[in-house]
């Protein structure tokens, strides 16, 4: 990848959570203006390496390079926007009052207010409280915080977890409305079908890259029929050639 493409870099990353090595070593790029997911069982990594990205992550040792600064310059601040796992909206308070709120804590207009608003689809619901929208209909209230201010990296931690079929196609629809303007968007999850929505994947198992692949590149070199299967494949893969080494 040419180095104007590439979003995030991380080069030798590891990190040591509590007695557990997450990462001993992790090398990975992740391309601009692209959705890459970031896919693996729980306890996998994910969440760590999200952390890392948005540098709130101590590592032991490494580099990871955000957009060309150091993740968590001051600089990255308006230019990288993070969804942590589990909504982080105000329930008393409305769609409009939330992202208002938001909006002066980053020093956004009313006009980005009504952008993001429309963009997660919600006009319909922006005076309601959020405690009483529907799960999926949360989850975009806290995309919508996400989108504020333009940011040129979105990253989301498992944004669609929990939601049903059709709130999940809702919101992958918006992640590739973002990312066509440009956004590159990171977004993991433990749920290996939502890998075809992606641009680009990395499958992660214990803390190491399985793969850095794109789907149709996943399906066709494991000859499997869904990403499931692919995982399974690529995971007995693994393990033989580390029998075999
Ligand atoms: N605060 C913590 N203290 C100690 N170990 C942790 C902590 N958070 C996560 N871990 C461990 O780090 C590993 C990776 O966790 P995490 O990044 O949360 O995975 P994922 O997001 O893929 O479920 C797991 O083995 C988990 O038990
Ligand atoms: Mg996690």
């Amino acid at each position: 990848m040419e180095l104007s493409d590439v979003a995030v870099s991380i080069r030798g990353l590891r990190v040591q959570r509590g007695s557990t090595s997450v990462f001993a070593g992790l090398d990975v790029d992740i391309p601009r203006g692209a959705i890459t997911g970031l896919l693996g069982p729980s306890g996998c990594g994910k969440t760590t390496l999200i952390r890392a990205i948005v540098g709130v992550q101590q590592h032991a040792a490494g580099a990871v390079t955000v957009l060309g600064e150091p993740a968590g310059s001051p600089a990255l601040r308006r230019r990288v926007a993070y969804d942590t796992q589990g909504a982080s909206v105000y329930g008393d308070l409305t769609v409009g009052q939330n992202l208002r709120y938001f909006a002066r804590v980053i020093g956004a207009g009313a006009a980005d207010v009504d952008r993001v608003i429309d963009q997660v689809g919600l006009r319909a619901q922006a005076r309601q409280r959020v405690d009483a929208l529907s799960g999926g209909q949360e989850n975009r209230v806290s995309l919508a915080v996400a989108m504020l201010g333009t940011p040129e990296l979105i990253v989301l931690d498992e944004p669609t977890v929990g939601l049903d079929p059709l709130l999940r196609a809702e919101l992958w629809d918006v992640f590739r409305g973002l990312a066509d303007a440009g956004t590159t968007l990171l977004v993991s999850s433990h749920v290996m079908d939502e890998a075809l929505r992606c641009d680009r994947l990395l499958l992660l198992r214990a803390g190491s890259l399985v793969a850095d692949t794109t789907p149709e590149r996943l399906l066709t070199e494991t000859g499997a029929a869904d990403p499931d299967a692919a995982f399974l494949a690529l995971i007995r893969r693994a393990d033989a050639g580390e029998d075999a080494a």
